[in-house]
């Protein structure tokens, strides 16, 4: 009888076990293409565009007042949306995927909600759906649709926050169980009418998981989609880690991440904001993204006519050029070696066989790589095919220090922004990481 127990312990544990393993495997699957993918874009695109203010935050934090904000949803016309345009730049950029904004604190949706009229389908001249058109043209230049979705709704009646300094009411579960089921209504609405291959939540921090209801929110999203991918903001039921605006310095946690930034310091379109980074600010970015194994996903924001502002056009053809000429060392590759190794960020083949060397200058010599233990077969400039020179230096037949490999990269084969040298090894790479040794015999 006591082993019998015993028995039935360790076969459930190992059923635990087990499906544990299933739902790693499950979502390694499920966020592959995100993995491989490196860039995204972004689109801030609502009713602050007409004045070219701070989405939502502006009422919410007191520079307007929310009647005059929302005076702007007489100006939003989408007269020269052309959703298709806006696909082909995206997909010109390299990017393999992008995330709209459906619906911002501000609580104006961009579909035709049945939950509630505060849309741009019934309150602004745009009077029309503006996701489906787009996500019709992703679809057809085979790009990743994501949808962002704000879960705190500072217009909805009965959402208890308001403004910074004012509340609707504290503590009132009926009110509170109305917006949830209205979120929860919109949420579906969006999973069934767009079956969009990526949720982006945003503003989780204003209520808890089990007031949001964040596991039912993921469970109905997985139910309809079972390879949905759900960013990090709800509260503990995400897939993956979105540091916003700071560029990681050491590689994050989590196995699958995504820095959301902008192009300027403005999510949405601000005219007066020309504070833009420069293509090569941002090419670079994007390098340190991928040499830490993560996905950058660049914002644009379309003015309320939903024309994409000229400088932000221009970053995105340029990052098109770029990754283009290099997109081997870009898609599908894998976090690069520590920087001990090499001044610089480096990526790997998935087969971790070939090594590239992301060069942001011009060098005043060769460049070196160390305690490197494979034998290297090649080296070649990616994007252009020359073979460079190598030469190892320091290498003690007594010692089991690798040599130093000095590169030669000639100037003739240089890329205006970022140049990548790809290091073909023989096996798998093997970094040597001990401490070297001292002659014994000489
Ligand atoms: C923040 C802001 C929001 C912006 C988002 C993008 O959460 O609340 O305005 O849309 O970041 O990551």
């Amino acid at each position: 009888m006591k082993n019998h127990s015993i028995l039935i312990i360790v076969l459930l544990l190992l059923n635990c076990h087990l499906s544990a393993q299933k739902t790693d495997a499950d979502k390694v699957n499920r966020l592959q293409w995100f993995q491989d993918a490196k860039l995204g874009i972004f689109i801030h695109w609502g009713i602050y565009a007409v004045n070219g203010i701070d989405e939502s935050w502006s009422f919410f934090n007191g520079y307007i007042s929310y009647e005059d904000y929302m005076k702007q949803l007489n100006g939003y016309t989408a007269a020269n949306y052309q959703p298709e345009e806006w696909a082909k730049l995206i997909k010109a950029s390299g990017a393999k995927y992008a995330v709209l904004t459906s619906k911002h604190h501000d609580g104006v949706a961009l579909w035709d909600s049945q939950w509630g009229d505060l849309n741009v389908v019934k309150k602004t001249p745009a009077s029309k759906d503006l996701i489906q058109p787009f996500i019709n043209a992703l679809r057809k230049n085979d790009l990743k649709v994501g949808l962002y979705y704000s879960l705190l709704d500072w217009s909805h009646p009965d959402y208890p926050n308001h403004l910074r300094d004012k509340k609707r009411y504290e503590n009132d579960p009926v009110r509170w169980n109305r917006f949830v089921e209205f979120n929860l209504g919109q949420i579906t609405e969006i999973s069934k009418k767009y079956n969009p291959d990526l949720v982006w939540f945003d503003g989780d921090w204003e209520q808890s998981a089990e007031q949001w209801k964040a596991k039912e929110i993921r469970e109905l999203l997985l139910n309809h989609n079972s390879g949905v991918i759900i960013n990090s903001r709800l509260q503990g039921y995400g897939d993956y880690a979105t540091p916003e605006q700071g560029v990681p310095i050491t590689p994050p946690k989590s196995k699958w991440w995504e820095l959301c930034m902008t192009m300027n310091d403005s999510w949405g379109f601000q005219h007066n904001d020309r504070d833009y980074k420069s293509s090569y600010q941002i090419i670079n970015i994007l390098v340190d993204c991928i040499s830490m194994g993560g996905n950058l996903l660049l914002d644009i924001g379309p003015t309320a006519d939903g024309t994409i502002p000229s400088e932000q056009v221009n970053i995105l053809k340029e990052l098109g050029r770029w990754t283009n000429k290099h997109k081997d060392a870009i898609f599908g590759t894998r976090a690069g070696i520590p920087k001990d190794h090499f001044y610089g960020a480096t990526a790997l083949s998935q087969n971790r066989e070939i090594l590239y060397l992301f060069v942001p200058y011009k060098p005043q010599g060769p460049i070196v790589l160390k305690g490197i233990k494979n034998t290297i077969n090649r080296i070649w400039v990616v994007g252009n095919g020359t073979k460079l020179e190598w030469d190892i230096k320091m290498k003690a037949y007594w010692s089991s220090v690798p040599g130093l490999i000095y590169i030669d990269v000639p100037e003739k084969v240089l890329d205006e922004q970022v140049t990548v040298i790809a290091v073909l090894l023989k096996g798998p790479i093997e970094l040597y990481r001990e401490d070297g040794n001292v002659i014994e015999s000489n």
